[in-house]
């Protein structure tokens, strides 16, 4: 590699370093565990095919970005649908997705904690945060009914090994999605 090549790579690493930075403290003042990064739509269609979502069920996405996930299940399987996020500026795109989709009945969506939030009545669970973050959900998803889903984008759950683990490739960039069901209580 040249000098210059080198110099663009390194310029290249820091830019994406700052807007990691800009993206976990970002304009709205609030304090983010995981940047805003979307799901593409074709891997959202995968983790919702996944966990088997129907009319019967209610997904809450722990950190829901545009709301992209909880307006699609509501669009494309009737699903009832929680949206939780401590930015803001989510929480309004996300609802104003959710009406330009024609699905505000059946969706909400709540800035609030992740870590704060009262989850217990899902059947579906979307997450697309940090190994540590899901770590520290751990206790709380695997209290969740018996039954329920979990569909993680890229990344595991702690030690709780996923029943299913498939790959999408969407432009190059290979994802990794994974599926826990949670267990009968003994
Ligand atoms: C990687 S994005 C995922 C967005 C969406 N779930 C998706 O897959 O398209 C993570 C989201 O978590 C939100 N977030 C970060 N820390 C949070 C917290 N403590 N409570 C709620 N939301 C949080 C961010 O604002 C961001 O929108």
């Amino acid at each position: 590699m040249s000098l210059p090549q080198a110099r663009v790579r390194v310029a290249a690493g820091v830019a994406a370093l700052l807007l990691a930075a800009c993206s976990i403290l970002p304009s709205s003042g609030v304090k983010l565990d995981a940047p805003y990064v979307s799901t593409p739509y074709e891997v959202v269609d995968e983790m919702l095919r996944m966990a088997r979502v129907g009319p019967g069920d209610v997904l809450y996405d722990l950190g829901c970005g545009d709301g992209r996930i909880v307006v699609g299940a509501a669009q494309r399987y009737g699903t009832r649908g929680v949206g939780i996020d401590i930015d803001p500026r989510r929480v309004a795109e996300a609802t104003a997705a959710a009406r330009s989709a024609g699905v505000a009945d059946r969706v909400r969506f709540l800035q609030q904690d992740l870590f704060a939030t009262d989850f217990s009545e899902a059947t579906v669970v979307t997450l697309y945060l940090f190994p540590e973050l899901n770590a520290r959900l751990k206790p709380k998803l695997f209290a969740l009914k018996p039954g329920t889903r979990i569909v993680s984008h890229d990344f595991g759950i702690d030690d709780w090994p996923p029943e299913r683990v498939e790959r999408v490739t969407v432009n190059g960039a290979s994802h990794q999605l994974l599926l826990w069901t949670v267990p009968p209580r003994r």
